[in-house]
């Protein structure tokens, strides 16, 4: 090739480029770090990049993730978690400090792209009986104006992600819509400051919830196939419960004056275990539904065009609270090692489906059991499971899960080895009284796998000592 066609050539392709990626910028996800052994910041944001990932949201300001995203062009929306709430919303100064060291010190010092600061996390689900009513929007207000005091004021948005209970339909129409009565005046109130600071109001939308919530919830309704009972809302027509829900949000915006203002998706997916309906099937179902109709720039029928949003979630987490339910600790389209779970492309970058994280170490290949001459019916065997499963995670246990279908041995093993795991097998984790035994052979059955823990910074940075001090060793003799 000469080079003025090499020249026109590249020329072309940037062009293509720009093309592909101005329609639609890619499906953004959240990473969170409730894990007993999270991956590295520096492996995740390997595998960010090797899938082709140019967004992250995160769930507070973790130094060493901000640090890991330094200088990789992934646009991070950055969280405030709830607790910090009252302080934000009682002090300008705190805020002020906040924004200063989280936001700026990142921004100007390394470089990483932050486009929004989540303010506080679901913070009126009922569950909280209203504990953040007060302090949410004083805190959007208080960090708004330190964004601006520090001159970012137009970089980075503020926005606070809000359970889609916020508003409701009185019928299954959408157009029936309006934010929930008990918080009407609060909405209006965080709405129109939103509007006035050309903020984006970010809803977190769950068809998995409707499902877990109501066993006669129609299956089909949850999925982006078609449905045969349709809802007809004066000619726009619903075949799916995100578009309905969605739209019941457009409407309410509308209603009270504010049809224009942006709409993010802060959270969606499907969990793979822990339930019933979750499952690796209906993930992948549900995920790449959203995600193809995404990156084909479809909206829904109040909202035809491109939408923004952020898959739920990037890796599972093992030390979630389990207070909504089992599957809370099986969100992510990775497992805990960073192993893809299911084909899923992301677009025109991951057209073959994930990538796994590279580099992964794993603790040896060991495993804690029953042992086999243990008595079934001795009366350390209830407390020791329990106090296992408490201190672990025994989620993967229970009717329709990965490991559902278990004998008794195979249950109270399942008990013992994710407890021997999380502990990073220490020998004393596996000391279940005359019941437990460690062994070399893989338990697993079919779906169901017993895990082995992967390395922590800690174990890492340990298991390094000992191989310099091998080198050392080695250096020693050999000179
Ligand atoms: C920065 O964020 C972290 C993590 O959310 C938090 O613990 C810390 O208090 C924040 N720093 C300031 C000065 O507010
Ligand atoms: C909310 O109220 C219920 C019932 O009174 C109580 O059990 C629960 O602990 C409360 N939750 C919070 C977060 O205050
Ligand atoms: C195994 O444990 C789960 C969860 O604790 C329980 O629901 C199930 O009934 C147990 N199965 C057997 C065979 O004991």
């Amino acid at each position: 090739m000469g080079c003025g066609k090499l020249k026109r050539f590249l020329v072309m392709v940037l062009f293509i480029e720009l093309l592909v990626c101005s329609v639609v910028s890619g499906i953004g996800v959240n990473w969170g770090t409730q894990a007993t052994h999270p991956l590295p910041p520096s492996t995740v944001v390997k595998m960010l990049k090797d899938n082709g990932i140019q967004k992250v949201k995160l769930f507070d300001a973790d130094s060493n993730i901000l640090e890991a995203l330094k200088k990789t062009q992934i646009q991070v929306m950055v969280g405030i978690p709830n607790d910090m709430l009252y302080t934000l919303a009682n002090s300008v100064q705190a805020a002020e400090k906040w924004v200063s060291k989280n936001i700026s010190a990142h921004i100007s010092s390394g470089g990483v792209d932050i486009r929004y600061v989540a303010v506080g996390n679901e913070p009126f689900l009922s569950t909280y009986n209203g504990t953040f009513e007060s302090t949410t929007l004083p805190a959007l207000q208080n960090i708004q104006s330190a964004l601006v005091k520090a001159g970012l004021g137009n970089r980075v948005k503020v926005t606070t992600p809000l359970n889609a209970d916020v508003y409701q339909s009185s019928s299954d129409k959408p157009s029936d819509g309006d934010f929930r009565t008990d918080i009407h005046d609060l909405m209006i109130k965080i709405v129109s400051f939103l509007s006035q600071n050309n903020a984006p109001f970010t809803v977190n939308i769950y068809p998995f919830i409707s499902l877990y919530a109501d066993p006669n919830f129609p299956m089909d309704y949850a999925f982006f196939n078609g449905f045969s009972s349709a809802i007809n809302d004066n000619g726009k027509i619903y075949d799916n419960v995100f578009d309905a829900n969605h739209d019941t949000l457009v409407w309410a915006l509308q209603k009270n004056g504010f049809g224009n203002l942006p709409i993010i998706v802060g959270e969606i997916g499907w969990p793979t275990d822990g339930d019933r309906n979750a499952n690796l099937q209906y993930a992948q179902r549900f995920n790449q539904g959203f995600t193809s109709r995404y990156l084909g720039g479809k909206g829904t029928p109040m909202r035809p065009g491109p939408i923004d949003a952020y898959l739920f979630s990037l890796i599972d987490e093992d030390s979630k609270s389990i207070q909504p339910g089992n599957f809370e600790r099986h969100w992510g389209l990775f497992y805990y090692d960073g192993k893809p779970k299911y084909q899923l492309s992301l677009g025109p970058t991951s057209p073959n489906g994930l990538v796994a994280a590279s580099g992964v170490a794993y603790l040896p290949k060991k495993w804690c059991i029953m042992k086999p001459s243990a008595n079934l019916n001795s009366d350390q065997v209830a407390p020791s499971v329990s106090y296992a499963c408490q201190n672990a995670d025994c989620t993967s246990l229970g009717y329709g899960t990965s490991c559902g279908n278990l004998d008794v041995q195979g249950n109270i093993s399942y008990a013992f080895n994710s407890y021997f795991q999380v502990n990073d097998q220490m020998d004393s984790a596996c000391k279940f009284p005359g019941l437990s035994v460690v062994t070399e052979r893989d338990p697993s059955v079919g779906d169901c796998k017993f895990k082995i823990m992967i390395q922590t910074d800690s174990a890492v940075r340990i298991g390094s000592v000992r191989i310099l001090l091998f080198v050392f060793l080695f250096l020693g003799i050999v000179l």
